[in-house]
């Protein structure tokens, strides 16, 4: 078994390259031929099977650590396979703070579905364990939340999940295979919103779903299969590119992070620094344990000197956007962007102040990416300073 590293760049071997290509080819035939009725076939129907897809999706697996993995054309696209393997009835628990577009599938589709969601601190056990009920069957959650980057442990939840007889569902978009690998913590299925770090550039969408075990692995292709929102040949290809580098952007994108947050540490214009990379963090030693870092994404408050709309406004490098994990660093103001579907007052009880600023922090050299907040604290400063 080769080192994490080496699978990135290299994949197993399981393309039909007969020409010897370097890269995987992309096999964009939607069906395939049989040499006779009846005969065995490896691939009959793109949607099925395809060998560009299946090279990433085996790939994807070693990344994980095991299981089986299947890929699909967005984040959301392979959350819902992921839950379609309950029935109506089920009821599941979930980390209170997850990704609004999973929030808003859960409650405004699958409960329409008869599944029903009960939301809890999972960093509570006592709240964990006040929330099982006879029909429970699984816990999901984000071990990195957003935008307050607090931390949940893996390893705490699966044993609880163990215990009670209850699958774990773990979305880790905000670390990626590089830095966590949750089926080797007790999970049972692993998500990802490939978008962000697996492709890395801003241009592909595409999800990940890895299940442990067989009989869980078969469930999810069922759906693959039946529901169809497959990841393309051409995202599968995209994918494939994307992955080789994920080691190094992701370790560029840790140093730039930690350079940003020693910078904004530094500033009188920042009350408060979120990253769990950092020891006064609450997060930092679950992530000691679990895992090889703390990602890229930074969040910061800024003090009432600082207007925060026009410090979003005065960056130059940081491009204004919602998304994380890519190559460009991006900015978004949580209360005004990606939670602006919270009401002020669920927003300040989820943590989250007009002045909390969220960073995805890129591939730049820092000092550059220093030198633009620096120029936007001085023109956000209310006093005209
Ligand atoms: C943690 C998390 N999960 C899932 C998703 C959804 O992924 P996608 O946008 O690829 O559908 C996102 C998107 O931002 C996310 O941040």
């Amino acid at each position: 078994m080769a080192e994490f590293t080496t699978n990135l760049v290299h994949g197993p071997a399981v393309n039909d390259n007969q020409t010897g290509a370097v890269a995987t080819p992309v096999y964009k035939a939607t069906t395939y031929a049989f040499s006779a009725i009846g005969a065995p076939v490896k691939y009959d129907y793109s949607r099925s099977g395809n060998p560009t897809r299946l090279a990433v999706e085996k790939q994807l697996a070693t990344l994980e650590g095991g299981g089986q993995a299947f890929t699909f054309a967005s984040g959301m696209a392979a959350i819902h396979a992921a839950l379609a393997i309950f029935k109506a009835g089920d009821h599941i628990i979930v980390g209170n703070q997850i990704y609004g577009g999973t929030f808003r599938l859960f409650h405004q589709f699958f409960e329409r579905w008869g599944l029903t969601f009960t939301s809890v601190d999972l960093r509570d056990p006592d709240q964990l364990a006040q929330a099982v009920q006879k029909n429970t069957k699984a816990i999901y959650f984000e071990p990195v939340t957003n935008p307050l980057l607090e931390v949940i442990s893996v390893r705490q939840v699966t044993d609880f999940a163990k215990a009670h007889h209850l699958l774990t569902l773990v979305d880790n978009t905000f670390l990626s295979p590089a830095l966590m690998q949750p089926l080797k913590l007790g999970a049972d299925i692993v998500i990802h919103s490939a978008t962000k770090y697996l492709a890395g550039h801003s241009e592909l969408s595409a999800g990940v779903v890895v299940a442990n075990d067989p009989k869980l692995a078969d469930q999810v292709y069922f759906i693959q299969n039946a529901l169809g929102a497959i990841l393309s040949p051409e995202g599968a290809n995209e994918l494939t590119r994307g992955i080789k580098t994920l080691q190094l952007r992701i370790n560029q994108q840790q140093v730039n992070a930690c350079q940003l947050v020693r910078f904004l540490k530094s500033r009188t214009e920042v009350d408060r620094v979120y990253y769990p990379g950092l020891p006064d963090q609450p997060g930092y030693a679950i992530l000691q344990t679990e895992a090889k870092g703390a990602g890229a994404v930074v969040a910061f408050e800024l003090t009432a000197s600082q207007d925060p709309v026009k410090f979003v406004n005065h960056l130059r490098l940081f491009t204004r956007a919602v998304s994380l994990g890519a190559v460009e660093s991006l900015v978004e103001l949580p209360s005004k962007m990606s939670h602006a579907e919270l009401s002020p007052t669920e927003q300040l009880a989820a943590g989250i102040k007009p002045g909390l600023i969220r960073l995805a922090v890129g591939i730049e050299d820092a000092k550059d990416l220093i030198t633009d907040l620096s120029q936007a604290f001085t023109k956000a400063n209310k006093k005209g300073a």
